[in-house]
């Protein structure tokens, strides 16, 4: 079979890397792709969010199944778009992916439902935004509800602050038509975790356990980014946890999602906060978390095309997603200045010493291939993955492959999962 997979990160080298196992795959596609996924896979130079471009790719080369890694093609309608040309394709469709496209939407669900999320209230207008500040506690949370490369978050601990958050987001609109909606929501404190899962529209299976480090800096400082490093599996993620999960939050969204008449296939990531009062939602994406993904397929057994196919035709409550006893860290190796501004077209050595090192992976995000050999070529270059027996093992041998590469300006968070040392 001929598989597509729509994207440019980590995540999407994760996913070629995963598909390209599958033996009846004989030839994947990556649109746009970049210089990793470039050795696994044919790298087309069209745009995510290209849809009918895409959509006349996927029939002339007369693919099997489309794979949409990105969160933009996703809200964006591209699912409707191949299905309405009778095309394959795994992921939610315009109507569902809401769930990760508007977080007044999403926060609306989980109140309806009762879903348990931190209390908050939707403004459509600045001033109503403002007079609510008036009367509330701090620190609080401002969220623009469209999608915002993840930095429409602001946490402010005083009223000031909270104005200015709201003149950017909703008047000088910082992150676009992204603001013209605002959640304003209740802070909680907790540890965070990612659990992601695969749904058929009525089943949902859910992945191992991941966290990310969002901030830029050691210690949890510095600005939020993509991600900077990620573990898997979380060890405070405990089985009563997960009962209380998949009892109160897992299928209660699927059937929630159901309810509504937005029927959702694909991959549903919740962001979760274990608080004081139990396990809460702080957000859904509707695709694989990036870097998550390059922890948690590294360790699933299973076939990821069976699984989407499952996905796809409804019958996922055959499936048993299993994943290996271990453990996995990724450290992304950034360009020195992400996420504000950073060189690139370095030239990256060392590449070569992952190949054939079993539990050991190297998945591409901002890199490009060049005559001169792989260049960097974004905020994120790479995502150096390593397994071990556990967490402490998996942290050490990645932070030893970290060293077998080098660029120019390479950059690291050097505390990916000091957490576990708490556990
Ligand atoms: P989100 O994109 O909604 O996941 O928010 C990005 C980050 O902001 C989260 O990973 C949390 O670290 C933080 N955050 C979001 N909502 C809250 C909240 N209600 N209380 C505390 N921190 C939050
Ligand atoms: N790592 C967080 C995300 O993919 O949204």
């Amino acid at each position: 079979m001929k598989v597509l997979i729509v994207g440019s990160g980590g995540r999407e080298h994760a996913i070629a890397y995963s598909v390209a196992k599958n033996k009846s795959v004989e030839k994947i596609y990556c649109a746009p792709g970049n210089g990793g996924i470039s050795e696994l896979a044919e790298c087309v130079d069209i745009g995510a969010m290209e849809f009918e471009k895409l959509a006349a790719f996927a029939k002339e080369k007369e693919i099997d199944l489309t794979i949409i890694g990105m969160d933009d093609p996703l809200v964006g309608g591209i699912v409707d778009v191949f299905e309405a040309e009778g095309l394959r394709v795994f992921g939610p469709k315009k109507n569902a992916a809401i769930l990760e496209g508007s977080k007044a939407f999403s926060k609306d669900l989980m109140k309806k439902y009762q879903i348990p999320t931190a209390a908050y209230e939707n403004f459509d207008r600045a001033e109503d935004a403002y007079a609510y500040l008036e009367t509330a506690k701090f620190p609080i949370v401002l969220k623009a509800d469209g999608l915002a490369l993840g930095k429409g978050v602001l946490i402010c601990n005083t009223l000031e602050e909270a104005r200015e958050g709201v003149k950017s987001i909703m008047e000088d609109k910082k992150f676009g038509s992204a603001g013209n909606r605002l959640v304003v929501e209740e802070f909680m404190t907790g540890r965070e975790v990612s659990v992601l899962s695969f749904v058929d529209g009525k089943t949902i299976k859910t992945m191992t356990s991941a966290q990310d480090h969002k901030r830029a800096k050691d210690g949890d400082q510095g600005l939020n980014t993509g991600g900077m490093g990620t573990f898997s599996p979380s060890p405070f993620y405990t089985k009563e946890i997960d009962e209380f999960c998949q009892k109160n939050i897992f299928q209660k969204t699927v059937d929630a999602m159901a309810a509504e008449g937005r029927e959702f296939k694909g991959i549903i990531f919740f962001g979760l906060m274990l608080t004081e009062d139990g396990p809460k939602v702080l957000e859904y994406n509707a695709r694989f978390g990036d870097p998550e993904a390059q922890v948690v397929i590294p360790r699933m057994k299973n076939d990821m095309i069976e699984v989407m196919d499952a996905c796809i035709d409804g019958t996922l409550d055959q499936i048993e997603l299993t994943f290996e006893d271990n453990a996995a860290v990724c450290v992304v190796l950034a360009s020195d200045g992400y996420p504000v501004s950073y060189e690139k077209g370095f030239l990256i050595h060392g590449l070569s010493a992952f190949d054939g090192k079993e539990g050991y992976y190297v998945f591409h995000a901002g890199t490009k291939k060049t005559d001169e050999g792989i260049v960097t070529n974004g905020g994120r270059v790479l995502g150096v993955t390593a397994k071990g027996k556990d967490l402490k093992e998996a942290r050490a041998n990645a932070y030893e492959a970290v060293t077998w590469i080098d660029f120019e300006n390479k950059y690291m968070r050097n505390d990916i999962g000091k957490a576990i040392d708490e556990a």
